[in-house]
């Protein structure tokens, strides 16, 4: 995945996790959201396309360092992220339900601006890290709707899985909402083992 990617890549995250807090966000947070993994050492993302089409066919990033990514994506994209979570916390039931959740960002986006309390705040990486103290993370994977189900999902897992092993890490954890059924089974299929269970998630981790 490539910076050229984060417009498509922004596309297929509205089309795969409607309803989800960032894609209420919109498109020009999404892109700027996926566009900072290309930016890292870091990080890892992985797009894959049709042969035939060129169309986006699924993609997955994670990273090895929360606390870096998200301060650096904080302070690079303030000024153009914060009115958009401004507007939409008053207009969006949804973005004001969830954003209590939220405040380990809030405090990171803080940090990352007042100069000399840059590294205060600790952001857990997808809002939910009670259930793995394991620091490199999966952070968001998914398949186009038309791709559902032809081995993708499982092909750029493991090309991302490969990458993180090549930089020498050992092990990597997830988390997911509990009543994403699909994506259990299809992490369950590929050799992800459940570490913790809770009404806000299922927490798994993968021997690398
Ligand atoms: C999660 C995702 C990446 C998996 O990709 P996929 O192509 O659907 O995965 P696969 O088809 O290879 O595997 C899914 C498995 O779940 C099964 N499944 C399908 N629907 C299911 C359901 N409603 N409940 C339980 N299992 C289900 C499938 O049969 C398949 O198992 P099988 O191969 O043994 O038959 C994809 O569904 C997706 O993009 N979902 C939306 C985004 C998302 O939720 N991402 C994960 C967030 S943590």
């Amino acid at each position: 995945m490539t910076e050229a990617d984060t417009d498509d890549v922004a596309r297929a995250h509205q089309a795969c996790f409607e309803g989800y807090f960032l894609t209420q966000l919109g498109p020009t947070f999404l892109r700027r959201y996926y566009a900072e993994f290309c930016r890292h050492a870091s990080d890892y993302r992985v797009v894959a396309r049709c042969r035939a089409t060129q169309h986006l066919a699924a993609f997955v990033v994670g990273t090895s360092d929360a606390q870096t990514h998200f301060r650096s994506f904080y302070r690079r994209n303030m000024l153009v992220i914060l009115p958009i979570v401004v507007l939409r916390f008053f207009t969006n039931r949804l973005v004001r339900g969830k954003f209590r959740q939220r405040m380990a960002h809030v405090k990171v986006a803080l940090g990352a601006l007042l100069p000399g309390t840059g590294r205060r705040g600790r952001v857990s990486p997808d809002n939910s890290d009670r259930g793995s103290h394991c620091p490199v993370r999966l952070l968001s994977i998914a398949v186009t709707p038309e791709f559902r189900g032809s081995g993708v999902a499982a092909a750029v897992g493991a090309c991302f899985e490969d990458m993180l092993r090549r930089d020498g890490h050992k092990r990597v954890g997830l988390s997911v909402l509990p009543d994403n059924q699909r994506a259990i089974s299809f992490y369950k299929k590929v050799g992800w083992e459940v570490t913790h269970r809770s009404p806000a998630g299922r927490w798994f981790e993968k021997d690398l």
